[in-house]
């Protein structure tokens, strides 16, 4: 049942705001404190973590080195399932691995945790399908709470995996006594008004929709962003040839002068994911090289953002949010852009060619 919308993927985009407050409530059941599953977990008995997934599972990963090494003083090691696995790496005491998964079916996901089995001091699982063989073969199973997803293209266990990782970065903070009680409270605070925030951005769609039809013309689109920025840049260039066929790449923003500014000239549409934080002034600057050199920037921040970046050729506004809550956030117009795009090129949203919701085989 699409509940009215004409995709699977639009009514997943959609049914954020509420999913993710499904997945706050659960990890905050009395709306101020953190209380994880099954007894929890004691993050000062390791000394590193070790991400693994695949896709947009990974992306979420990269995310949450961010947030784990920022928040909490973890140091985070992140890696794709399928070089994890046979690359046989060696795994040091008191390291946790976390494995995260929608489906947790992933094959080589999976693996890689069995990998992990008798070497990781403990296995965590973050999976939408609670029941799943990921989940079994965890010591602690951490669901997202996002309902069941159609879509091929995730977009709904995306910003649930990011929800329930910050939590886990901000609980591995208070446990290692990295973050003030003050500031742990205003975080949570935040996050609680998050899943109003993200429906405002959802007022984005009809924009994100116009602004598609000009991208659907395009060969090539780059995404540009920085710290955690990045990993959403990525996302919503996997989005974007996932479901749109369009060739998208992201970059580190500091990273386009190492190479990929050749590729710019003014048929290339550059998405620039730019809140203004602490890197906004780095990353604005890369995007005036970009326009320098013809490209037409589609600049995302919010309004402060987009005003002291002057003229640019489209720019999306959402709301002023905490830095630390921006890729939740900046999640949304990565996917809406891929989608618009998809529907005006007239690809299969739901079930793109060639892709499978679940990679069981590898
Ligand atoms: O079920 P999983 O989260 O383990 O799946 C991982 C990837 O196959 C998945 O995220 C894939 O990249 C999606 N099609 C992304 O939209």
């Amino acid at each position: 049942d699409k509940g009215g919308h004409k995709h699977f993927m639009g009514k997943e985009i959609a049914e954020q705001p509420r999913v993710i407050g499904e997945a706050i409530r659960a990890y905050m059941p009395d709306g101020d404190t953190i209380a994880l599953p099954d007894g929890g977990f004691d993050f000062t008995a390791v000394d590193r973590l070790t991400l693994v997934a695949c896709g947009t599972a990974y992306y979420a990963c990269l995310t949450a080195k961010y947030w784990f090494e920022q928040l909490a003083r973890l140091p985070v090691e992140v890696d794709v399932a399928s070089e994890f696995r046979y690359r046989e790496p060696p795994i040091p005491a008191r390291t946790a691995a976390l494995f995260v998964s929608q489906s947790g079916e992933t094959a080589d996901t999976l693996a890689a945790l069995r990998y992990c089995e008798g070497k990781a001091s403990s296995i965590l699982a973050v999976v939408n399908v609670a029941e799943s063989s990921i989940a079994r073969e965890s010591d602690l199973v951490l669901p997202i709470h996002a309902g069941v997803e159609v879509g091929v293209a995730s977009t709904k266990a995306f910003t649930c995996q990011l929800t329930v990782l910050l939590i886990l970065a901000l609980e591995a903070a208070r446990q290692r006594g990295e973050i003030s009680p003050e500031r742990l409270a205003d975080v949570l605070s935040q996050l609680r008004n998050l899943p109003a925030v993200i429906g405002n951005a959802l007022d984005t769609d009809a924009f994100a929709a116009h602004v598609s039809n000009e991208l659907a013309e395009a060969q090539d689109v780059l995404f540009l962003g920085r710290g955690l920025m990045f990993p959403i840049a990525m996302e919503g260039a996997l989005k974007m040839k996932e479901i749109s066929y369009i060739h998208a790449e992201a970059y580190a923003s500091g990273e386009l002068k190492h190479g990929p500014i050749a590729l710019i000239d003014s048929h290339v549409p550059v998405v620039v994911m730019a809140p203004r934080d602490a890197l906004y002034d780095k990353t604005v600057s890369n995007m005036q090289e970009v326009m320098a050199r013809g490209g037409k920037v589609l600049l995302i921040s919010d309004s402060a953002g987009i005003e002291q970046a002057g003229e640019v050729w489209r720019s999306i506004t959402l709301p002023r949010i905490d830095p630390l809550l921006t890729p939740i956030l900046y999640a949304l117009p990565a996917q809406l852009l891929a989608y618009h795009t998809a529907i005006a090129k007239g690809t299969d949203v739901d079930q793109p060619r060639n892709l499978a919701k679940s990679v069981t085989v590898e």
